[in-house]
Parts: C-alpha cells; structure tokens; sequence
C-alpha cells in the first residue's frame, strides 16, 4: 500500500500571514494544499475564490487540490484551473450534469474529484467512478472547520473502497472534516489515502510535527483486505 497523503486547509490559517501559512506546508512532509471554496449558497459560509487560489499558486511549491462548495460549478473550472488548481473537486449535490463537469474538468488539464456530504450514499458514483482521480468522502457537514468528526462515515469510507475496487478505478479516498490524530489511522485502515487536516494542523502548538506525525502513521495494511 503505498503511502497516504497530508492534505492542510488552508481555511484554519491565519490569513493575515497568508505567506508563512504556505511556507509552513511547503517546508513540511506534507503533500498537497487543500483550498476549501465557499459560496454562501451550497454552503452557509462564505471563504474565497479564485483570486486568494492565485496569490496562493505563486508561492505554493505542491499539488494544489481546490474543493469547490458552489451551487453550480461548471460555470467556473476553467476559471479555477486557471488560477492554478491541480485537482478540483465538486460536489456531486451541487451539480445536475455530473457527468459533463467532470470531463469539463479534464479538459481544463485538472484531476477531477467528486465530494459526497454525509448523507449522500456512495452509489451516486457508481456510473462515473472510472472517470474519477478523486472520491472525497465528507465526514462532517461541509461549510465550517473545526467540527467534530462524523463516525458514520466510518463504513462509508470502505463502500467507496469497494466501489472503486470493483470497478477498477484509479480514484483515491480523501477524508476530509474534523481529522486529527485521533481518527487518521482509523480513516486509513477504512481506505483513505488523502487526509484533510485544517484545525488539527493550523491550530496545534507544532502544525509542522503534527503533519510529520500524521504522515508517520502506520497503518496496518490487513485492515483492507
Ligand atoms: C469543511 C472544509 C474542510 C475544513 C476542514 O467544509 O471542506 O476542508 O477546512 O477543517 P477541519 O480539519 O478543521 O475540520
Ligand atoms: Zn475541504
């Protein structure tokens, strides 16, 4: 099994020293930045767009991984591959025509990701799984950080496992809401490969250790067979 990945949010930062918050990841073990992009709409809250995503490129030295919460997304990929998105995710809720926002992610020379909310059931993806580089399974409701894991997600974690085992998919499991170091083994050992982190990493004492040990976890590969 090869390793997972440490994806920060950016969302936990302290903004107004947006340039050490990159620094931090870009001189950490971890792998991506993970931007969380909020409409007011899909979403209660509101965070930014693509104009914060395009400082951010400037300086960010890995993956970009652009998690939209927008009604609607298609309106906006080429706009957000353009501001220098390597990934981005939408929200199977948020789009009428999944299929096509997809491909319309591909063709803007991006990963393409589908987020499910926690109630969303993983079969949603059944028809469009093999397209898919991303599965992000949200594991609280999405709109805030800082919110307390949702244990159901648990199971669900292993049906998208499954799903993607089946059909022969490439997609990875991202995990994303109230992750730490208190649940990212048992989120490994479901089938998780990508683990979002905001509060757990910006708000720790040593974010740059606690990445460093969220990457050092080990987990034990029996659990997935
Ligand atoms: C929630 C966002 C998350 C958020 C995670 O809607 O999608 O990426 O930043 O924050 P924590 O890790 O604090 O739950
Ligand atoms: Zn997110």
């Amino acid at each position: 099994m090869p390793n997972h990945l440490i994806a920060p949010s950016l969302l936990a930062a302290d903004f107004r020293r947006l340039d050490q918050a990159i620094d931090l990841v870009n001189n950490s073990e971890a792998d991506w930045f993970h931007l969380d992009v909020m409409d007011g709409n899909f979403v209660p809250n509101i965070s930014f767009g693509q104009f914060i995503i395009e400082q951010v490129a400037r300086d960010a030295k890995k993956y970009l991984d652009v998690h939209l919460m927008i009604e609607d997304p298609g309106r906006y990929i080429e706009s957000f591959a353009a501001a220098g998105a390597h990934g981005i995710t939408v929200h199977a809720e948020a789009c009428n025509h999944l299929h096509r926002v997809i491909q319309q992610i591909k063709d803007a020379g991006c990963q393409a990701g589908v987020a499910l909310n926690p109630h969303t059931p993983v079969n949603v993806l059944e028809n469009v799984i093999e397209d898919l580089d991303l599965v992000l399974i949200m594991t609280v409701n999405p709109g805030f950080g800082g919110q307390k894991f949702i244990y159901q997600s648990i199971p669900k974690i292993r049906q998208a496992y499954d799903l993607i085992t089946v059909h022969n998919s490439s997609a990875l499991i991202e995990v994303d809401g109230g992750i730490g170091l208190q649940n990212a083994q048992k989120v490994l050992e479901a089938g998780a490969r990508v683990l979002v982190a905001g509060s757990a990493v910006f708000k720790a004492d040593d974010p740059r250790a606690t990445i460093s040990k969220m990457k050092g976890i080990n987990p034990n590969p029996v659990a997935l067979i």
